[in-house]
């Protein structure tokens, strides 16, 4: 099967030396890309800046803003059968991007954002499609119950719930403990273990409800059984 992974962080400039961003070190998109080419399968991975190595049998896309990674997914995602949005996409950029460095003052500066697009709700919400949607979602409260909305409100078929409150876990971290949410109401959990060890369970899982849900043939599956 065909995967499209998105992994990282995105940066959302302020001018041309500074940006909006957050913490994602892109370890977890990369574990998952990373398992889906161990069991055999094609990955177009779309990262975020991240100081790590790609695998190297992945096509590898390489972006820096959520406008740049919202027209990367659009470009792959109907060529794919599994999308999994890993990245921690930004919810705001600035309104507007100064051309030039913003000079420092003595005054108080208010910087106004606005929402980016999202592209998880658009993938979910893709006319007719043919593939299957997993997001994540970073919570640091009521944490299935938040990702149950984001499940429902962007029409994925799976969501990851990730609990990102503590730095021993989660986001920048090598370690993560999830809970899977499914369409169907279906839970299930994964404890506390390396993202690598996370990423092969995960990748099973992907693999098994494309199969279900969107009739797809796992060939890789198929040919060792
Ligand atoms: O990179 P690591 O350090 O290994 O950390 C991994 C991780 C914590 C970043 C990862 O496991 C994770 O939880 N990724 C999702 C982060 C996030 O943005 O969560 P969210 O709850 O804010 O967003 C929910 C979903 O919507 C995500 O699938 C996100 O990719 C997507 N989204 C969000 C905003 C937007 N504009 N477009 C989107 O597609």
């Amino acid at each position: 099967m065909k995967f499209l992974v998105t992994a990282g962080p995105t940066r959302e400039p302020i001018d041309p030396v500074r940006y909006v961003s957050n913490r994602s070190s892109g370890k977890m998109g990369y574990a998952i890309a990373e398992a889906a080419l161990d069991a055999g399968h094609d990955v177009i991975l779309i990262s975020g800046q991240v100081s790590l190595q790609p695998p190297r049998a992945a096509k590898l896309v390489s972006v820096s803003t959520s406008d740049e990674m919202f027209d990367a997914v659009h470009r792959d995602a109907s060529k794919c059968d599994i999308c999994v949005m890993c990245a921690a996409v930004a919810d705001y950029k600035p309104a507007s991007v100064s051309p030039t460095k913003i000079k420092k003052r003595s005054e108080n500066v208010s910087l106004e954002l606005i929402p980016t697009r999202d592209i998880l709700d658009s993938l979910g919400h893709w006319h007719d499609r043919r593939f299957l949607v997993v997001g994540f979602a970073a919570e640091t409260n009521d944490v299935e119950k938040n990702a149950a909305r984001k499940l429902r409100e962007k029409n994925c078929d799976i969501i990851i719930a990730n609990d990102v409150s503590s730095a021993k876990s989660g986001m920048d971290s090598d370690v993560n403990e999830v809970t899977i949410l499914f369409k169907n109401g279906e839970r299930q959990k994964i404890s506390r273990a390396q993202k690598k060890i996370i990423a092969r369970e995960l990748v099973k899982i992907f693999l098994n409800s494309a199969t279900i849900m969107f009739d797809k043939k796992d060939v890789m599956i198929s040919e060792r059984s």
